[in-house]
C-alpha cells in the first residue's frame, strides 16, 4: 500500500508537469510506462486480494460521492467516444487483447477501477501510435491526439483520487496495512 501511494504521488506530480510544460517525449513515454506498471501491480498484487474480502461490498468513504460523479461526469463514456473516433481515423490500428482476470466478477465494485485501468491502457496504445506517426497532434488544440491526451489525464486524475480517498482508505480501515 505504501509503495502504491508513493507511486500515486509521483504520477500526480508528473500530471502537473505535463499540464504546465511543453510535452517532452522521453519523459512522457516514461510516464505512460510508469502508470501502466502501477496498474499492473494493483491488478496482480492488491485487487485479487481485495476481491476476496467480504467487506468490499460495504463500500468505502465517499463511495456515494464518487458514484454521483460517475453519473454526472462519466469520464469512461467520454473515453469510449474518443476511442471510437480514433478507430475511425486509423482503421488499420488494432488494440492489444485485454488481459483476462479470473478473480474479477462483473458485479464486483472492483469492476469500476478495472474498467478505468483498461481504458487507460487503450488510451496509452492510441497515444503511442500518434506519438509515432503524427507527434505534432499532441500539442495542437482540437486535434485527436490532444483530445486523447486530455482524456487520459482526466481519467487518471479521477481514478487516483478514487483509489486514494475511497479504496485505499477502506483497505487501511479493515486491515491496518
Ligand atoms: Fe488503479
Ligand atoms: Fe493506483
Amino acid at each position: 500500500m505504501d509503495e502504491l501511494e508513493q507511486e500515486h504521488i509521483w504520477i500526480e506530480k508528473e500530471i502537473a508537469e505535463l499540464q504546465n510544460a511543453p510535452l517532452d517525449k522521453t519523459q512522457f513515454l516514461k510516464f505512460l510506462n510508469f502508470v501502466e506498471t502501477h496498474h499492473e501491480k494493483e491488478e496482480k498484487q492488491l485487487f485479487p486480494w481485495i476481491a476476496e474480502q467480504t467487506w468490499l461490498t460495504q463500500g468505502g468513504p465517499k463511495c456515494t460521492y464518487f458514484m454521483g460523479l460517475r453519473l454526472d461526469f462519466n469520464h469512461s463514456a467520454a473515453v469510449q467516444t474518443a476511442l471510437k473516433r480514433f478507430v475511425l481515423s486509423y482503421p488499420d490500428f488494432k488494440f492489444n487483447d485485454p488481459e483476462y482476470f479470473t478473480w474479477l466478477q462483473s458485479s464486483s465494485p472492483l469492476s469500476i477501477p478495472m474498467e478505468e485501468h483498461q481504458l487507460s491502457s487503450r488510451l496509452k496504445e492510441c497515444l503511442l501510435y500518434i506519438l509515432d506517426c503524427d507527434p505534432q497532434q499532441m500539442t495542437e488544440d482540437q486535434s485527436l491526439g490532444k483530445k486523447l491526451l486530455d482524456n487520459y489525464v482526466d481519467l487518471l486524475k479521477i481514478h487516483l483520487v478514487k483509489e486514494r480517498d475511497c479504496l485505499f482508505v477502506l483497505c487501511r480501515q479493515k486491515t491496518q496495512l
